[in-house]
Order: C-alpha cells, then structure tokens, then sequence
C-alpha cells in the first residue's frame, strides 16, 4: 500500500440544520426513482396563479437555505393553497399517462410552424404535473428522506401526501427536498410535482418536464450533509500527491452525536469499481472523533497524502474515490464515495493552459444539453455517444453552454478524459428574453451558483467556472459588482479554479469589466487577441466562443463566394464552411487569431452538434441550428474535417467536398476544397492532375476554385513533409438502389436505458451513399426492443421524432433502438422504402 500519513486536522462550524428526531442508525441508501410517474400536461382546476411561483415562493426559497449565506428563510407554516386535488392521496390519477423519467414533454412535439424557430418549434412550455406512489416501510422510521432531482424544467414545486414541501425554479439547477416532516412511514406515499414551464423564457430549446434523474435518498439522522464532500490536492508531483479532504456532517437528531469519521481513498476504476486502497485513516490516533450538537452541522478537515498519484489527463483519465465512514455508537451510521482526480491545472499568460505542467491547447466546443430527437431527457449513451463523436475529431473540451449540466456528463468527461467549462447562467439582472434568468437573478443568483459549485467540484475534468455568458451589463460599471460577487463566491466555494465568463462586447476587455474574472474569454474576437494582451498584461486569455460558421450537411451552392454572408438557399446552409451570422467568423479566422498570438489557450467552438432551437439565419421557418461541428444526429458535416485537420495533426487524414454528383453542372466550374492534416496536396479527376497546392502561412484547407464538372472520380493525395501522408476518394454514384443500417453498437444492455444508434443509408448498388437521396423509409422493430426516435438531422424537417418512418436527408436517417428492461434477446430492426432494396440489422440485448 502506497498511503502516507494521514493528519487529521479539526475544524467545527456550527450551523443550524433540520429538525427532526429518530433513531434509525442504517447507512444511506440512494434509489433511482424514475420508473412508473403518471404524467398530465395541464393544470389542477385549483391551480392557476396562485400556484404560480410569485404565489409560493416563500415555500419555495427555504429549499436554497444550505447555499445562502444571508438569506436563510423559514417555511410559512400553513399551506400556500390548502386541497388542491392533484396532490391529494386519494386523488385518482390512473387516468393519467404512465411514463419513466427522464421525460421531456417537448420533444414529443407536434412540431408547429407557428411555434418559434429560436426554441425549436416544439411545445415546451406550460404547466405540467408529475405524481408517483412509493412506500416507506416502517422500519425506516427516525430516518432522513429525500427527494434529490437532477434537474426538472422549470418552477418545480413538491408536494408530499398534499404537504408543500419546497421547489426550485432554475431548471438547469439540481436540487433536494427533506420530506421527512410529512412521510407516512409504513404507508404509501404520494409526491406530487408541479411544473411552470414560461414561454419567452429561453433563446434556445430548453425541453419541458422532469428531465434528468430523480433520486429517493435515506440516510440516518447523522449524515453526511448534500454535497458535503470537498477534495482537493494542493500538492502534486510524480512522487507525491497531498489529498485534502473536507466533511460536512449533519446532525439532524434531538441529541448530542458523538461519531468518528474515517476517509479511505481507493483507485477508481474505468467502470466504476473500485480498486486498491491507497490511503485510509484506520488506526485509531488517526480516526476523527468529534461531538456535534443537536441540529447541527460539522466541518471536518483532514488531510493525507498519496504516493506516486496516478494523475488524472486527457489519454489516462485515471481517478480515485474518497469512501467516508461514519460512526456512532460502533455502528456505520453513513457511507458516501467522492470520485476525484489528481491533476494541476494552470491558466499562463504567455503559455496558454496547462495541464499537468505540460501545455493542451482548448480545443472546445460549447454545446447546449439536448441530445437531438432525444430531446433534453438525458441518457447516460446518449451523452456518451456524443463525447466519442467529439474526441473522434480530436475535441477535448465542452462548454457547457450555458447553464449547469447533468451530473451524468461531468461523470463522463472525468471518466473519458475531457475537459470542462461549466457555466452557470445566460444573463443576470438584464435579461435577453421577457422570462428568463433574469427575473430570478435577485433572489436565487447565489443559491443556484453555490449549489453548482458544490455539487460539481469535485469533478478532474472541470477546469473553469463560467460566471455567465454575453451578460447584459458588460458595458454597464454601475453593475461590475456582480461578476466580483460572483467570482469572489466561486473562490469561496473552490479556490482551484479560475472564473471567466464569455464576453461579446470588446470593451469588457478593456472597461473594468472583465478584471472580475480570473482568465478573460472572448466571444468571436480573434483580431482583438493582441490589443487585449497590451491592455491586459497580467490576464490569461482564450476564445470562450468562436466560429458560429453555419452549414447544414451536404448541401452545396454555387457559385461559391467566400463572403461570409452567402451560401444560402432553400432554408440551408452550404456546407464549403465559408458561411457565419454578421457577429461570427469563418472558423479560419479563429486559426488565425490562435496561430498569430499563441498565448491565448485555445477555443470553444459554437458549436460541437447542432441542437434544437436558434436556427440562424432561417429563425423563423426552420427547427433547429445549422452551427455544429456535425448535425442533430451526430452526422459528421464537411466540418468535422477542418477541425479534425487542425485538432489531430499527426492524424492522416484527407476529405474532399463537396460531393460528386452535379449531372446539372456538367462542363461547369464546381470548387473542390480539401481538408486533410497534411501540407500539400494532388487533386486527380478521372485520372488527370488538377494540380499540386501548398498550404500556406494561416492557410487551413486546399482548394481547386476552376475544376470543371465530369462525373467519374475525384481523389485527392496529400502530403506532409513531402512524403505521403492520406488519401480521400469521392465517387460520382449509381441511381438510389438500396438501404443499408449499421449500428454504433450491436450488443446493449437490457436495462431500459442503453441505446443502439442505427445509421440508415440511401446507396447506390456499389454501397455508396447517394447524395441528395430523400427516400422516404418505414421502420418495423421486433423482439425486445423500441423505437425511441428517428431523424435525419434535417433543420427544416418537422417530422415526428417518435415516428416509426423518416425521410432520409441528403442520404442519411438515424434510428435510436432502445432495449427493454430485464428482457435479453435479439432485437430486429427493418427498414424499407419504395423502389429500393430493404435492410435488416440484429441488436443484442443481455
Ligand atoms: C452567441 C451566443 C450563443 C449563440 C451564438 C450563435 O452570441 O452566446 O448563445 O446565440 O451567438 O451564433
């Protein structure tokens, strides 16, 4: 064993907590409690405006209390609204649907052309209300219950057995409520939840519905608090890894609770497991014995140190876990794991961002949480699938534009070996739509940033805390004080990282604005990188957003013009990368700006996959964004290539675009451009050199602007350093002759949740995909599985995601299989379409 020394250092705070007696001394339990909610869209008839958050905030607000500092606020004691029938025991809801959770009530569409494009054209919005039975056995009696809710869209309020219990408005917030006070223990239980969805409240598409995890958490009065674990690692070299460890411990008994704590730290491994135990406070010296008094709270500090730490990186994500033991009277009153990761990080104002002491250029994306046709219910593959998709391209950081995202993907990207910028709010006291954050900002702004901040630092892959994004009062002094307050609570909270926020209007840099951030980002400002470092000689820098080029996948126009404000036509975006809104860059102007002054740490491109909602430049008729890296599927556009290009240079690839079937523009001049990671390249057509092209200084692709259209075959040969590095082959294809399916996966988990992605292809009878293709293809499934959704990652098809048929857009349809519950076998999936050869694919489920 590997361990040190652990020096047990004591620290009590006293600070009130709930009240409540018992004596059920079992440690914690966490049920999943997403399975059998009944659902119904709409309102109790008792609802209304007095059910509306300005009605019940004062039930609401004490919720918050564990993350204010001034603002500690008593429940009322009677009810907001005494008898409202929806949150009655006796109220029969069997007439409602019958549904799991992660629920997004949007997604389910229909979609509606008079519905904004900005937030997808879906229905989200509106009142909704959840309810689920559950028992609580006697036996738990003297206990904690809790309801933890990852994230719930928006204005939720609890009910217990008709009881208010408390809520949270901020949708992206994850948050608990104690129920004990009004849990019928030996009996069943109702919790009832009601959500106020406001339209105008988002610019972008924010789903509707309990859309993330939702938790049953029993602990024994003695407890580990929310989120009361802090680990940190001031020290770190190759030999030696001093762990910090802090404990929040809660004493929600009548009695005085005499308990020792003990932290063991194991390797965590990839799965999950654990593995070998490098540290642990087992003798009793070294063992914590504190008194708590009744109904409050303890900090206990304790420090260790681990030998040869396996660092936490980018290529060996490797983690460890904090296993905290209490207890009291010789028994484990509580166990509660912290997964953490040893690594430095460093903003530089000369060398960007370090890692480990060693330089990783950002290479980001900001992306929004929905996962396409999935809508914004999360799914743990859905999330997965998308970091693959990123890293594939060689991206190693998200934005996690711009809001707190799920528990679920900060556990991916520590797990995968991803960077993080986590952000918590789009505006703050100015808003940018009538109902968004804005009208929270005065009352929850430090509840929902502590509660972040808490919950989330922890996590190795999280290295900057985004204090907002393109605020309001950038320009506003009389308002600077918010980003000071802001960061100075980040500091609080987590004094190892740096804020930032990203910053659209090129005086925050200069006007005292942005000296309330640790490092400063700029939103699509590359030209100003050297002008700012003059200005600001003590402050790291990087492109906090950048791009916004806007393609939609396989569409080509001609002529080509390289003025950023063309490529349109019939609602999409040509796809030669060339094309961004008035605010936006082509994403060489970033290379550029990053080339030219290497100081700045890197980018975050908007955006990585393109998501529901803002559908620039056609906001008014299209559905969803033409900005990604690659489309709503995760289809990779011609896009993917430049950065792949740029991002894995010492990965040969070439890609040529566009594709090579224009019978109309026989004998016309039709641009070829390549994307490939070497220097220089060969362009071939039928055979015949196109000629040899040199990249040159801030040149990031090749391009032939004279080749004149014959079918046949265009192949391009590229070369780095003069010897040759990869080649690309684009094809003019056959007539549409069959489908074709492959799935990401073909073995999935029969639990109910794992998906299988299944690419529909439109090819011709060499397997080639036919561009243009729009077949419209009918999907049958048998054996123990479901259609989850269909899509084509078409910004202008309003056709249903839940359908069991799709158009194919410009040769491609996705079909996501999922399996069910507890039921192994094999799953088949069929697609057919007029005129072509059908398909079969098997998925395993175990
Ligand atoms: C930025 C904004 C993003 C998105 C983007 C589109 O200014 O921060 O949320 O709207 O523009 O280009």
């Amino acid at each position: 064993m590997n361990a040190t020394k652990l020096f047990p250092l004591l620290l009590l705070f006293l600070l009130p907590a709930g009240i409540i007696a018992g004596a059920a001394d079992s440690p914690r339990e966490r049920i999943a409690l997403d399975a059998g909610w009944r659902f119904f869209k709409g309102d109790a008839p008792e609802g209304g405006t007095n059910l509306n958050y300005a009605a019940i905030r004062d039930w609401i607000l004490p919720t918050a209390n564990p993350f204010t500092t001034n603002g500690w606020v008593t429940r009322p004691e009677d009810e907001p609204v005494a008898g409202i029938s929806f949150t009655r025991r006796d109220f029969d809801d069997s007439s409602w649907r019958l549904l799991n959770l992660p629920h997004d009530f949007g997604v389910e569409g229909p979609f509606d052309q008079a519905l904004p494009g900005a937030t997808g054209k879906l229905p989200w919005f509106g009142v909704a209300w959840y309810r689920k039975a559950f028992d609580i056995p006697e036996s738990d009696r003297g206990r904690k219950i809790y309801l933890d809710v990852d994230g719930a869209m928006s204005y939720a309020t609890v009910w217990l057995n008709g009881k208010c219990v408390g809520g949270w408005p901020y949708g992206y917030a994850s948050w608990r409520v104690d129920l004990t006070p009004y849990v019928d223990f030996g009996g069943d239980n109702i919790v009832s939840i009601r959500l106020d969805n406001p339209p105008e409240s988002s610019r972008w598409y924010p789903g509707g519905g309990i859309y993330r995890n939702v938790w049953l958490v029993k602990t024994a009065p003695v407890h580990v608090a929310h989120w009361g674990t802090y680990v940190t690692t001031p020290e770190v070299s190759a030999q030696l890894a001093t762990v910090k460890l802090h404990v929040d411990v809660n004493n929600d008994s009548y009695a005085d609770a005499a308990v020792s704590v003990k932290n063991e730290i194991f390797e965590l491994k990839a799965d999950g497991g654990k593995g070998q135990r490098v540290s642990s406070s087992t003798t009793d010296d070294l063992k914590i014995n504190i008194n708590i008094t009744p109904h409050q709270s303890a900090s206990i500090q304790s420090q260790t140190a681990i030998t040869n730490p396996k660092l936490w990186s980018l290529d060996k994500p490797n983690r460890y876990v904090v296993v905290t033991s209490i207890f009291q009277n010789g028994k484990t009153v509580d166990s509660y794991e912290t997964p953490f990761g040893i690594r430095t990080i460093e903003f530089t104002v000369t060398n960007g961002f370090l890692l480990n002491g060693q330089r990783v250029p950002i290479q980001g994306v900001c992306d929004h949480s929905d996962l396409g046709a999935l809508g914004s219910a999360i799914n743990e593959r859905g999330l997965e699938r998308q970091i693959e998709i990123l890293k594939s391209f060689g991206c190693n950081a998200i934005r996690t534009s711009h809001n707190p995202p799920s528990p679920e993907l900060l556990d991916l990207c520590d797990r995968m070996g991803m960077l993080v910028m986590e952000e918590s709010f789009d505006c703050w006291e100015h808003g940018k739509t009538k109902n968004d954050y804005h009208l929270l900002f005065d009352a929850w702004h430090e509840r929902d940033w502590r509660a972040e901040l808490r919950r989330d630092r922890n996590h190795p892959s999280i290295i900057l805390w985004s204090i907002g994004n393109e605020v309001g009062e950038q320009n506003r002094p009389t308002n600077f004080w918010i980003g000071a307050e802001l960061t100075a609570i980040a500091h609080q909270e987590d004094p190892t990282r740096p804020t930032t926020s990203a910053n659209s209007d090129v005086k925050s840099g200069y006007n005292g604005f942005g000296t309330n951030e640790d490092v400063f980002g700029y939103n699509y400002k590359p030209w100003e990188y050297g002008k700012f470092r003059g200005a600001n000689p003590d402050q790291p820098l990087f492109g906090s957003e950048t791009a916004s080029c806007i393609s939609s996948r396989g569409e080509y126009f001609f002529p080509v013009t390289t003025n950023k404000a063309g490529g349109m036509a019939d609602h999409q975006m040509s796809s030669y990368d060339l094309y961004a809104p008035r605010w936006a860059t082509q994403p060489e102007a970033e290379f550029t700006g990053q080339d030219k002054y290497p100081f700045v740490a890197g980018e975050f491109v908007w955006t990585g996959f393109d998501y529901l909602g803002e559908p620039t430049p056609y906001d008014r008729t299209s559905r969803s964004s033409y900005f990604g890296i690659v489309d709503l599927d995760g289809f990779p556009k011609d896009r993917y290539y430049l950065y792949q290009a740029r991002w894995r240079p010492n990965f040969p690839m070439a890609h040529i675009l566009p594709h090579w079937n224009w019978p109309e523009r026989t004998n016309q001049v039709t641009p070829v451009h390549v994307y490939t990671s070497g220097d220089s390249a060969e362009l071939f057509l039928n055979g015949k050199s196109l000629g040899m092209k040199t990249k040159g200084p801030f040149e990031y692709r090749l391009h032939w602007d004279d080749v004149v259209y014959q079918p046949g075959t265009l192949k391009v040969v590229a070369y780095k350093s003069g010897k040759r590095w990869a080649t690309d082959v684009m094809k003019t294809t056959g007539p549409a002759n069959e489908l074709t399916l492959k799935a990401d996966r073909t073995q999935i988990a029969d639990d109910g949740q794992d998906l299988s992605y299944i690419t529909v292809t439109v090819a011709d009878k060499n397997g080639l995909l036919v561009p243009r293709s729009k077949n419209h293809i009918k999907f049958e499934i048998s054996g123990p599985g479901e259609i989850v959704a269909t899509d084509n990652g078409d910004p202008t098809s309003f056709e249903s995601f839940q359908a069991p048929e799709h158009n194919a857009y410009n040769g491609l349809a996705q079909v996501i299989v999922r399996a069910k519950a507890g039921e192994p076998g094999t799953i088949k999936l069929e697609a057919e379409a007029d005129g072509l050869k059908s398909a079969t694919i098997k998925i395993k489920s175990k």
